[in-house]
């Protein structure tokens, strides 16, 4: 085992397939640092479930298809380990030892929270949220810190939560003596890419590319995404912003720049072409990755292998935390 290898630790929510967004945010992230670092990774059902609390089968139904969709863009289960966060219980155990090291100030502020409880009004009604969902930045410190991560490679809006674990750690480590590295977060370097309407991409708003998409599924997106009246394929954010992201979903799957897209297709009248080699390209691109999808989809039980091993490795790192965190409280008994 080698003892001096950083580590990584990052996660997602089961609450439905993984889709480009995540890919460029934090997918690809992951897959390319996990020859050089420790790589854990977390399917965050109990984070899940804090809102969807009423739903938990949704959760439950969830969980193998995001295992799916990381080991289908490359995470390989020889260098990396994949686990069911509320199947270490340490986790919760830290959450509550880290709840006093935070204030309900510092998490109303939190920007990435106000801006999902103002978007979650059918579940907080007037802003009333729960405890639990207002508290899950403090339990996503635990998820991190259980493990003694490094590095957290995430999407822009996870920075706050990044923030917030490391003043949990830096203040833990100030008043019981020093346990937590202080992790830093590692965010693309892509543009934040947005659904094909230009909103936030959102299951609600049917505007994401899964990963999983068939090309009849990606066409029928791609041709209906908003564009605008002047038909010119100018990287232009300000001005043309549906254009610009929709040439950023060209180059994530081509690798082309920007010049070379315009140049592709300078002199077009319409939107036609750049849309139909949009979804070639981007049922290109994707189907190597549909293809081990459908492999890892067919055998469940390799997946349900990994995640027993995935398993073994987080709780043992768990339970190494959870003893060095007693013996510095004091609860050691
Ligand atoms: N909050 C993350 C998201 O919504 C998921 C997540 C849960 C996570 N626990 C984590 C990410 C720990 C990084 C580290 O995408």
């Amino acid at each position: 085992m080698n003892q001096q290898k950083k580590r990584i630790l990052t996660g997602d929510r089961p609450t439905g397939r993984l889709h480009l967004g995540h890919l460029v945010g934090s997918l690809q992230n992951r897959v390319t640092l996990q020859d050089q670092y420790e790589t854990l990774v977390m399917v965050a059902d109990i984070q899940a479930l804090t809102d969807n609390f009423k739903d938990p089968g949704r959760v439950r139904t969830n969980i193998l298809e995001v295992v799916a969709d990381n080991l289908a863009v490359g995470l390989d289960p020889e260098k990396s380990f994949i686990f069911i966060q509320s199947q270490i219980s340490e986790i919760a155990e830290l959450t509550v030892i880290f709840s006093n090291l935070v204030s309900v100030v510092e998490l109303q502020r939190n920007p990435t929270i106000k801006q999902e409880i103002a978007d979650k009004g059918y579940l907080f009604k007037g802003g009333n949220v729960t405890f639990g969902f207002l508290g899950y930045p403090v339990s996503q410190a635990a998820d991190i810190l259980f493990s003694r991560a490094n590095l957290v490679p995430v999407g822009e809006d996870q920075l706050p939560m990044i923030e917030l674990t490391r003043r949990i750690a830096k203040k833990f480590n100030e008043y019981y003596g020093e346990v937590f590295p202080l992790p830093e977060g590692l965010v693309s370097n892509t543009p934040r890419l947005m659904g094909l309407d230009g909103r936030k991409m959102s299951k609600s708003f049917d505007n994401a590319i899964y990963l999983a998409d068939s090309k009849d599924e990606i066409a029928s997106k791609v041709m209906k995404a908003k564009t605008d009246t002047k038909a010119e394929i100018v990287y232009d954010p300000e001005h043309k912003p549906e254009v610009s992201n929709l040439m950023l979903y060209y180059q994530i799957a081509t690798g082309k720049s920007f010049r070379a897209i315009e140049a592709e297709f300078a002199g077009q009248t319409s939107y036609k072409l750049f849309k139909e080699k949009l979804v070639m390209a981007l049922d290109e691109f994707l189907s190597p990755i549909r293809t081990r999808r459908e492999y890892y989809t067919q055998h469940p039980e390799l997946m349900l292998k990994l995640l027993i091993a995935g398993h073994q490795k987080a709780s043992q790192e768990a339970k190494v935390t959870m003893e060095l965190v007693r013996q510095a409280m004091k609860i050691n008994y």
